[in-house]
Parts: C-alpha cells; structure tokens; sequence
C-alpha cells in the first residue's frame, strides 16, 4: 500500500508570488488550466495501491476545501487537505501527521513538493527505490552549474545510486545533481526525523544547565519540532547506505515565481499531447479561433472565431476574447475580458481584468528576468489603445497611458 503526501506550505511561503497570492494560494494558481497541485496529484493516479493522498498545509482549511473534494470525486482517490497550525518544516510537517498516515499501514510513501514542476515518474521511481532497499529515494536533475546553488546540491555513487553527499543551496559548487523535492520513503524516516528532533530537546535541555548558548548555532536553537527534510534529513543520513538518487532526463522546473510559473504551465501543456490530449484546444473546425501550438480553452470561455491564440497560452472560466485579438505565451485568469484587436504576450492578465480595444500587455519574455513577464492583478482595466510592456500592475488599478518596466502600486 502507499501513500502519497504533497507539500503545500502556507501563506508566508507564497510571497514571491505576489500580486497573484493575494487572491489565491499558490498550489492553486492554474498551470494549464488547472491548479498547480493538480498536477502532481494526478501524477499520483499512475502509483500502485495507492490508498490516500494528503495535501500539507498551513493554509486555512476553507481554501482547499472545494478542490480537495472535487479532486477526489475525479480521481476515486480520497484527497484530504491537513491543515498545521503553524510550520513545522519539511519532514516536521508529515511527522505531524504520522499517525494518521500510518493509520493505512503503508509500505511507502511518496512526498512530493507542490511548487515544482515535472513528469513526476513515480512508477519508475518506486522500482528502483524497491531495487535500492533503502529508508528513501530521491528525485534528482542534472542542472547548469550556475543554477544548481538554488537547490540541494547532491553527490550520488555512478554505480549503486547510494546519496553519498548533501548540501543544501551550498556556497560554493558541490554538483550540477540537484534535489527535485519528490521523494518515496518508507515508514523508517519517521523514525529519522523523531530521533532529530529528540537531539534537538537533548540539546536545549543542555543549553539550560551549561552556559554555552551563545556557542551554539542558529540550527541547533530550531524548535524541536521544526525539522526540515533536506538539511536536518537528507545531509546527516548521505552516505549512510539509507538513501538513494533516480536521476530523471525529462523536464524540471521549481515554480517559486509568475514568471516560472507562465513558463511551467507550457511546459504542463505540451506534456498533455502525451497525457490529455481532450484537454488541449483544437483550431480543426471553421467557427473556431486559429489555434497555434499548445493551448488550454476552458470550456466556458467564449473566443471569438477571428482571434488567434498560441502557442502556451491557457484561458481559464468565463474568460471572453473579442474579434481580432492576439494572445501569445499568456496566461489568461477567470472572468477576463479581451476587447477587440488587443495583444497580449508573455503576460497573466488576472481575474475580472479588461483589456481595452488595440491595446497591448506585453513583456521581452526572458522567464527568469525580474520582469520577465507582465502581471495584472485582479481586476486592473487597461483602457483602448494603451501599452503595458514588462511591468506589473496590483490589483483594482485602471490605466489610461502606456507605461513600461514599471510596477504599478
Ligand atoms: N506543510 C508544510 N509545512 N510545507 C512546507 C513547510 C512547512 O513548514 N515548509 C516548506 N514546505 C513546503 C513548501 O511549500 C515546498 O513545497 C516544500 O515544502 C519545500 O519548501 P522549502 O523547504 O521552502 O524548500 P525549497 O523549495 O526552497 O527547496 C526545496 O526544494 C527544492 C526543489 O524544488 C529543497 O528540498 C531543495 O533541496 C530542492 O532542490
């Protein structure tokens, strides 16, 4: 039997993202038309005996409400939202809820982190953590060695696998083999992270009778209850014969920012010619827009014949594009208008927005500038004939001039 538990965080968590958190949590802005932790949850389908999935939070319960048990009505999977009442960290979060989870008695459980962005190859994963026989198997990517200190940093023996040696977002270069935050351990890492914390009490109790306080680090003066997976987990157990790596060579991307999260949800749609394809819009009959790559039309939207939209491009509820506009890598929010003759590229236009007649929302369409992407918060009106390029715009603003490389407060 597994289970499969996925990371949510909460709303501290979320504010990179910003001004689109402010509406939404973040595990439920939509990636290609569904919420960010659709994905991983459905990836979760392909996983033998699976018997729950729990999604681990400290959003308010309400939030997920709604999607959780949509979710598990579609999937004839039960998905229940956890809610902690403050952060306990990433191996502290599912240690919270250990006797719930073993409640099912599972052989394995599969942790997944919401905000990246992959195949999920789970299946694959769980032979070869069946063949490995240790406490955990971890996901891992070869990045650019640029960019790997953004993540943990590993070192895994060619040969057997085993994690020899991790660090988390290191200083100076350790590997290009970086933590994709998808792991499948056994019911042994609640054992790993109770002994961390029971150090952790040992210690403070110490640092009570000695005076030695201002000698100890920041690490060692965590909450003993606050533990998380990949320095107080993954580093101390390396090398151990107790965990191992399964390298993936298909896509990885973490989603910490809009302008990710524009560039993961093309990433989502091109992966559903292969897993949904009846979810992708199809330009085949004469009434329709022109469609052009990989597009996401939510069924309630109305998209007039004469627009052209794509590639990744995904248009979410009642969203309504008038005759002649042209959306391109874009990312289209619940209950948007786009007026005739409009453009909109490398933008997410946010819920209840308007964009007026000829007018552009635009950015360069560099992902991982600042300003890679323009953002309009919910409900921003950007009057005929204006140019919004490379700017973010919060929430209830009106624009009646063209503005650039600007954040509108
Ligand atoms: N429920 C809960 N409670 N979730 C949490 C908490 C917590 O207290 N803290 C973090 N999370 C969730 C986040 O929402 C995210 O999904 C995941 O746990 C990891 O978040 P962080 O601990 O903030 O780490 P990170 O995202 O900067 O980096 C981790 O993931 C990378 C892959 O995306 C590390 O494990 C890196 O090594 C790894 O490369």
């Amino acid at each position: 039997r597994a289970i499969a538990v996925i990371m949510v965080g909460g709303p501290t968590k979320g504010t990179r993202f910003r001004p689109l958190s402010l509406n939404i949590p973040k595990p439920l802005f939509p990636l290609a038309g569904q919420p960010m932790v659709h994905h991983p949850i459905s990836a979760c389908k392909r996983i033998p005996n699976l018997v729950q999935i729990y999604l681990i939070g400290f959003y308010e319960e309400r939030e997920f409400a709604l999607y959780v048990s949509s979710i598990s009505n579609e999937l004839k999977i039960p998905v229940r939202y956890l809610r902690e009442d403050k952060p306990h960290g990433s191996a502290g979060g599912i240690y919270n809820f250990r006797d719930l989870i073993m409640e099912d008695n599972p052989s394995h459980i599969f942790l997944l982190n919401c905000d990246v962005c992959c195949s999920f190859p789970l299946p694959e994963m769980l032979d070869a953590h069946r063949r490995y026989g240790g406490i955990g198997t971890i996901l891992v990517i070869k990045v650019s060695a640029e960019s790997a200190n953004q993540f943990g940093e590993l070192v895994a023996d060619p040969i057997t696998n085993e994690l020899l040696h991790y660090t988390e977002k290191p200083e100076t270069f350790v590997s290009e083999r970086i933590n994709c935050g998808v792991y499948i351990f056994t019911p042994d890492i609640f054992t790993a992270i109770q002994d961390v914390s029971t150090q952790r009490k040992d210690r403070a109790n110490l640092r009570r009778v000695s005076s030695f306080e201002a000698l100890q680090s920041d690490t060692r003066s965590l909450p003993a209850d606050f533990v998380r997976l990949d320095q107080d987990i993954l580093s101390p157990l390396a090398g151990k014969k107790q965990l191992y790596t399964y390298e993936t060579l298909d896509f990885w991307e973490q989603i910490k920012t809009p302008g990710m999260s524009l560039r993961c949800s093309g990433l989502y749609l091109s992966q559903f010619r292969f897993t949904s394809p009846h979810l992708l819009a199809s330009g085949d009959s004469a009434k329709n827009a022109t469609i052009i790559g990989d597009v996401y039309i939510h069924p309630s939207a109305k998209v007039h014949p004469t627009a052209k939209i794509g590639p990744n491009v995904s248009i979410s509820a009642n969203a309504r594009i008038g005759a002649g506009a042209r959306l391109i890598s874009c990312i289209i929010l619940d209950d948007v208008e786009i007026k005739e003759n409009a453009a909109v590229l490398h933008a997410i236009v946010g819920w209840k927005s308007s964009i007026g007649r000829w007018s552009r929302v635009q950015a360069d369409g560099k992902y991982n500038a600042k300003l890679g992407v323009t953002i309009l918060g919910e409900d921003v009106t950007v009057e005929d004939e204006v140019v919004v390029t490379n700017s973010i715009v919060l929430p209830h603003k009106t624009l009646n001039l063209s503005v650039q490389d600007e954040i509108i407060l």
